[in-house]
């Protein structure tokens, strides 16, 4: 199944609302594509601690490492950590080590990639473009972080690139920067008593930071650009995961509309954690010759509970299926005991490939 959605890709993001199984989805994937002979690389982001651990990404790192897995391929993985791949950003672009350090080490841009530009959609991209660059895999699977906004990451780069583009920006890295003086004016009192107060030189901080900011602008435009097309690329796959609950369903359906409205290559949907319908017949009987009476009505009550679970599960995935219209939907059923090691991916792998 998911094999041929993934033919001739070399990309696969997925995408999907939160906690609906994003994680344990890519990883599943890249397993299965390993499995099935290519060399694949999976980058996730916050993974439940028991699965980083069983892939062996006890620690942050923005390296790739191998996973001990039996496989016919190579399966890799990476843990994402946003900030690093900022600081890689900033280190690729800065002309020399002077500009580098000052950017690096100033106190605005380290607020900046911390919280504004902990835009770690953003930064996922960065580190897949890169990879894809390198090209020393047959397959990158992306797994996407839980964010307020699920499309966020679709936005990233062309945020990024407005930002670049904002009179705000430009104001700033203006030659002469006549705004800072302009600011020193108007502000000098304010600064100058939090440098007495507190013995940062904050106007020092700012002009430093836009004047070095300033000649890497070009650069960062640049690879927005080159992340977008990878994006939209017909060798990239987006796979978007959804668990079977209505709210769920809902958001779904909007993600498709996004993604399609996007232009971006949407492969299919999977959905995750569907509650299997239990055997067809009456039950009843049974149950009560083999339990007593208020024993067999607890039974009975779960039981029928289930059924309605199902059904609704059933209902809600015909909604999606008419919204998706000539996409696939893979179902992997609620797995007992949660996914978290590479023996509970491997029972994944009989539903999506
Ligand atoms: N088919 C399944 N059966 C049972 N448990 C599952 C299944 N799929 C995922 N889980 C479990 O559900 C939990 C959430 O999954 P996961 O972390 O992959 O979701 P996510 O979409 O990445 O979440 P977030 O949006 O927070 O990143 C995990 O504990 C995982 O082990
Ligand atoms: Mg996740």
């Amino acid at each position: 199944m998911i094999e041929n959605w993934l033919e001739r890709k070399e990309v696969c993001i997925c995408c999907g609302s939160g906690g609906v199984g994003k994680t344990t989805a890519s990883a599943a994937i890249a397993l299965g594509m390993a499995a099935r002979g290519k060399k694949v690389v999976v980058l996730t982001i916050d993974p439940a601690k028991r699965l980083a651990n069983s892939l062996g990404l006890a620690e942050l790192g923005n390296e790739e490492r191998l996973v001990e897995a039996d496989v016919e391929g190579e399966l890799w993985a990476m843990m994402l950590d946003p900030k690093r791949t900022f600081d890689d950003i900033v280190e690729w672009h800065a002309p020399d080590e002077r500009t580098r350090d000052a950017v690096l080490s100033n106190r605005i841009y380290q607020e900046l990639s911390n919280a504004v530009a902990g835009s770690q959609e953003y930064m996922a991209m960065e580190k897949l473009y890169e990879l894809h660059q390198e090209g020393r895999y047959d397959l990158l699977v992306l797994d996407t972080p839980p964010t307020r906004n699920a499309l966020d990451f679709i936005d990233a780069p062309k945020k990024l690139a407005a930002f670049i583009d904002s009179r705000a920006l430009q104001f700033f890295t203006a030659p002469g920067a006549l705004s800072l003086k302009l600011v020193g004016r108007g502000g000098g009192l304010v600064f100058s008593g939090l440098k007495r107060a507190t013995g940062i030189d904050l106007l020092d901080d700012l002009s430093t930071f836009f004047s070095s900011f300033a000649g890497m602008t070009e650069g960062f435009r640049e690879r927005a650009g080159h992340v977008n097309e990878l994006l939209a690329d017909s060798r990239t796959a987006f796979v978007l995961v959804t668990s079977p609950r209505s709210d769920a369903i809902e958001e779904a359906g909007w993600f498709h509309h996004r993604l399609m409205d996007a232009g971006l290559p949407f492969a299919g949907a999977v959905a995750n954690r569907v509650r299997p319908a239990p055997p067809r017949g009456d039950a009843g009987a049974e149950v009560e010759e083999l339990l007593d009476g208020p024993l067999a009505r607890k039974v009975l009550r779960t039981w029928e509970e289930e059924r309605q679970l199902a059904k609704r599960d059933r209902a809600n995935l015909a909604t999606l299926r008419r919204r998706l219209g000539r996409k696939p939907i893979i179902e992997i059923p609620y797995i007992d005991d949660d996914v978290h090691d590479i023996d509970g991916l491997r029972k994944m792998d009989e539903y999506l490939f």
